[in-house]
């Protein structure tokens, strides 16, 4: 921390940073080299060694998890980050660990405290449909809320192909197995099947249609439906077979195809994995 603040970083800094004396330091700075945690740079900067660093990012962790467990039990920031400070170096990696697991789960089943910003949480890819297909009015409302993704300087570069013909979507549910090298239908039986397009004279394109892609699954969710992310669009409708599909629906050799985002009544309740570690990197 010290280091992303001030860019190098002497043992006069440490003192004054945690209010001991020079010697002080310089006698525990003399114990962390002899023991392979910091090293001394040509201009005599102190550096962490990777052993060192492995060391402060889990006490790091540590000070950002216990800090945040008080705060959230009530304690006043000041003073979770001082008691963080000193639990985070007692604490068996065992007890820090089942802290945090039991944190992390309650703080899934309590929920963000904002039903928008939960639901984006709770979105999932959906890989089992119900037969039924899309009512008109939410598949319009869906759509709509593609049309709104933000765009590159505005230009609304993309466009999304419809396909609800159980014929249509087998045809490119089998151009996409063949692209695959697989044998079943990667639309897991999606009765809808929206394929978002990129402008290739676009320098923006993919971006713009990826953001559409988002926009529509989280609308989805919102909606009721399931919704997935289907790979290999870009192949699909760059095979012979595929342009020729294009032609006839009217698109030309411009639209590359960026993802199908299939959609229907979900018939299974899919469940997020835990989050990974260091998802977030937060400069102070
Ligand atoms: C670019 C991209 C391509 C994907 N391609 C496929 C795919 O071809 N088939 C599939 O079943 N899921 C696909 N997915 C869905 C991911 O597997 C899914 O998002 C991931 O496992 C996380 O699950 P969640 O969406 O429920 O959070 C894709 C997702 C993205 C973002």
């Amino acid at each position: 921390m010290l280091q992303q603040r001030t860019g190098s970083v002497r043992s006069i800094d440490i003192a004054a940073e945690m209010g001991y004396s020079k010697p002080t330091i310089s006698i525990a700075m003399r114990r962390l080299r002899e023991n392979g945690y910091v090293e001394y740079d040509e201009h005599k900067d102190i550096k962490l060694t990777d052993r060192g660093r492995e060391v402060a990012e889990r006490i790091y962790e540590r000070h950002l998890v216990l800090t945040e467990v008080l705060k959230s039990l009530g304690v006043d920031e000041n003073e979770a980050v001082k008691e963080a400070c000193k639990i985070e170096h007692d604490i068996s990696a065992d007890s820090f660990n089942k802290i945090k697991e039991f944190y992390n789960n309650m703080k899934d089943a309590m929920g963000t405290g904002n039903p928008g910003l939960q639901g984006l949480i709770n979105r999932r890819s959906v890989r089992k449909y119900k037969p039924q297909q899309v009512d008109d009015a939410t598949l319009e409302a869906v759509l709509e809320v593609g049309k709104y993704a933000p765009t590159a300087k505005g230009t609304q570069s993309p466009l999304m192909l419809v396909l609800q013909n159980p014929e249509d979507i087998a045809e490119v549910s089998r151009l996409n197995a063949s692209v695959a090298g697989s044998s079943g239908d990667p639309f897991y039986g999606a009765p809808t099947v929206v394929t978002v397009f990129a402008d290739r004279d676009n320098p923006n394109g993919i971006q713009d249609a990826s953001l559409v892609m988002g926009n529509l699954m989280n609308a989805a969710y919102f909606a009721g439906l399931g919704s997935c992310w289907i790979n290999r669009a870009k192949e699909v409708f760059e095979s012979p077979e595929g342009r020729e599909l294009k032609k006839k629906w009217g698109l030309d050799d411009k639209w590359i195809g960026v993802g199908h985002c299939i959609l229907g009544y979900a018939d299974e309740e899919p469940v997020a994995k835990p989050r990974k570690d260091r998802y977030v990197i937060k400069i102070d």
